[in-house]
C-alpha cells in the first residue's frame, strides 16, 4: 500500500514540520476561548478542553520519549491525564493547571521530543520507530483530539464559538441532485484492510479478501431534504421504521429531528457554530444517531451499508482489482478533494467536491460527515494489537458501530478509506451522517 505521506515517512524534517503544524492547528483552534471557556465541562460526554490539551502533550511525552527507551512498555499515561482512570464526565472536577502553564509544559515537553527525534534510529529494530510509525501516531491523536474539541465547541455551553478563521466551501457542481441515487456494486472479492505501517491503526489490518454480494449504495450520504421527508412523514412517531433498541432510545431521549435543529416560524433551522439558519436542504444530513440512520434506511426501504461494502465502495476497482487509498486515488487530500480539515465549521453540498468520486462512483465518501454502517466494531482476522490495546481492542464487540469516512472535522492526516472509527448506536455530538445501501 502506498503511505499517506508523499514525503519519506522517516523524513525527520517532515515529521517535525508536521508535528509544529499540528500543534498550531490545536492552538488556533482554542484561541477565540476564554479560560472559563477553556476549563468549563460544557457536556458530561466532553472532557474540559483545557483537560484536552493537557492529555495530548502528555501522550506525546509518553510515546515520543519515555517509550522509545526500550525495554519497551506499553503502558497508558499515569495520573491527571490518563482517559481510563478519569471518566469524561467528572473531568470537570479535575484540578486542571491553567492554560499558560499548561502551554509551558507542552513546549517543553515538545523540545524533548525534538531532540529525541534528531537521534531517533528508524532502523534500530524497534517495532515504534519502524517506517516512523509512532510520529504518526501521535500526529494522528492530535489530529482526533482536534476532532473532539470541535465536538465540544458545538456544544458550548454560552455564547456560541466563533472560529478565528473560515473557509467557505463550495458550490455543489451537480446540476440536478438526483436525491435518492444509487450505484451498484456488482459483488465478488474485494480487499479490506491494508498492510501500511507507517501510519494505519492496528484495526485497519490486516489486509483480507472479502467476497461481496452485489448491492446497491447511494451515489451521495442522504441529505437534510431527504431527511426532513422522513421527519414530515410521522419518522419518529411511528414505531415500524425503528428497530427494538432504536425505540427504546427514541422514547427516553425525546428526540424529534437531528440534534442542533429546532423549529423557527414551521420550518426547520439548525446551528452549526455561531451561524444558525435554514436547513441546507442539500447538505448532508449530520448529528443523526446510529438508530435515527437506521429507521431512515427502513422508511426508505433500503438499509445501512456493511463496513466491508463502504470500504469496498470507497477503494476498491473491480474492473482492475486493485485498492485506493482515497476515493479518487493516492493523492493525499486537499481542500480540492473534499470537505475535510476543519477550517469549513460546516458540511458542504454534496455533490461540491467533483474530484471525491470512487471507482464505482460514489461521491463524498472521504469528508463532511461520518458514515454509519451497520457492522459492529469487530477485529480483522489476523489482528494483532499494536502497540497498545487501549487504542482498539478493549472496544471490541457488539456495544460499537463503525462509521467511516471522516467528517469536515477530521484533519487530512486521520482519515483515508481504511480508518474506522467506532462509537455508541446513541451517540450524535458526533460529526455523523450516513448514506444508504441495499440488496442487488
Ligand atoms: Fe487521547
Amino acid at each position: 500500500m502506498t503511505a499517506i505521506a508523499t514525503t519519506r515517512p522517516t523524513d525527520r524534517q517532515a515529521i517535525a514540520r508536521d508535528l509544529e503544524e499540528a500543534r498550531s492547528r490545536t492552538l488556533q483552534l482554542l484561541s477565540p476561548l476564554s479560560d472559563q471557556d477553556l476549563r468549563a465541562q460544557h457536556d458530561p460526554l466532553m472532557s474540559p478542553m483545557l483537560w484536552d490539551l493537557g492529555h495530548i502533550a502528555h501522550f506525546e511525552e509518553l510515546w515520543l520519549t519515555r517509550n522509545l527507551e526500550g525495554p519497551i512498555e506499553f503502558v497508558e499515561m499515569p495520573g491527571l491525564y490518563n482517559p481510563f482512570e478519569h471518566p469524561r464526565s467528572e473531568r470537570g472536577k479535575l484540578r486542571l493547571p491553567d492554560l499558560a502553564y499548561c502551554r509551558e509544559v507542552m513546549a517543553e515537553i515538545r523540545q524533548r521530543v525534538l531532540a529525541r527525534l534528531a537521534v531517533a534510529d528508524f532502523d534500530s529494530g524497534n517495532p515504534l520507530l519502524r517506517d516512523g510509525y509512532v510520529y504518526r501516531m501521535v500526529l494522528q491523536h492530535e489530529y482526533q483530539h482536534n476532532e473532539t474539541i470541535l465536538q465540544t465547541l458545538q456544544l458550548k455551553q454560552g455564547a456560541p464559538y466563533t472560529p478565528a478563521e473560515r473557509f467557505a466551501v463550495p458550490e455543489s457542481q451537480v446540476s440536478r441532485l438526483d436525491v435518492g441515487a444509487m450505484v451498484l456494486y456488482r459483488g465478488g472479492p474485494a480487499d479490506i484492510g491494508t498492510e501500511d505501517r507507517s501510519a494505519a491503526y492496528d484495526n485497519e489490518r490486516g489486509r483480507h479478501s472479502v467476497q461481496l454480494a452485489p448491492f446497491w449504495i447511494d451515489v451521495h450520504p442522504v441529505t437534510n431534504a431527504q431527511y426532513e421527508r422522513f421527519i414530515d412523514a410521522g419518522g419518529y412517531t411511528n414505531p415500524t421504521f425503528w428497530s427494538e433498541a432504536g425505540w427504546a432510545w427514541l422514547e427516553q431521549s425525546d428526540a424529534t429531528a437531528p440534534k442542533y435543529w429546532s423549529r423557527l416560524d414551521g420550518r426547520w433551522v439548525s446551528r452549526s457554530m455561531d451561524q444558525t439558519g435554514p436547513v441546507a436542504p442539500d447538505h448532508p444530513v449530520c448529528h443523526v444517531c446510529y438508530y435515527e440512520a437506521e429507521a431512515f434506511a427502513r422508511f426508505v426501504g433500503k438499509r445501512l451499508p456493511t463496513e466491508s461494502e463502504w470500504e469496498a465502495a470507497a477503494s476498491w476497482d473491480p474492473v482492475t482489482g486493485t485498492k485506493r487509498t482515497y476515493p479518487w486515488g493516492e493523492e493525499p487530500p486537499t481542500r480540492h478533494h473534499g470537505n475535510l480539515d476543519q477550517l469549513s465549521f460546516g458540511t458542504a453540498p454534496v455533490g461540491a467536491y467533483p474530484e471525491n468520486i470512487s471507482p464505482v462512483g460514489c461521491s463524498g465518501m472521504i469528508g463532511d460527515v461520518w458514515e454509519w454502517t451497520s457492522s459492529d466494531f469487530q477485529p480483522y482476522p489476523g489482528f494483532e494489537s499494536f502497540p497498545y490495546k487501549e487504542y482498539s481492542e478493549v472496544f471490541f464487540g457488539s456495544d460499537y458501530k463503525v462509521l467511516r469516512g471522516g467528517s469536515w472535522a477530521t484533519r487530512p492526516g486521520a482519515i483515508r478509506n481504511t480508518f474506522r472509527n467506532w462509537d455508541y448506536p446513541i451517540r450524535r455530538q458526533i460529526f455523523s451522517g450516513f448514506r444508504c445501501a441495499s440488496d442487488a
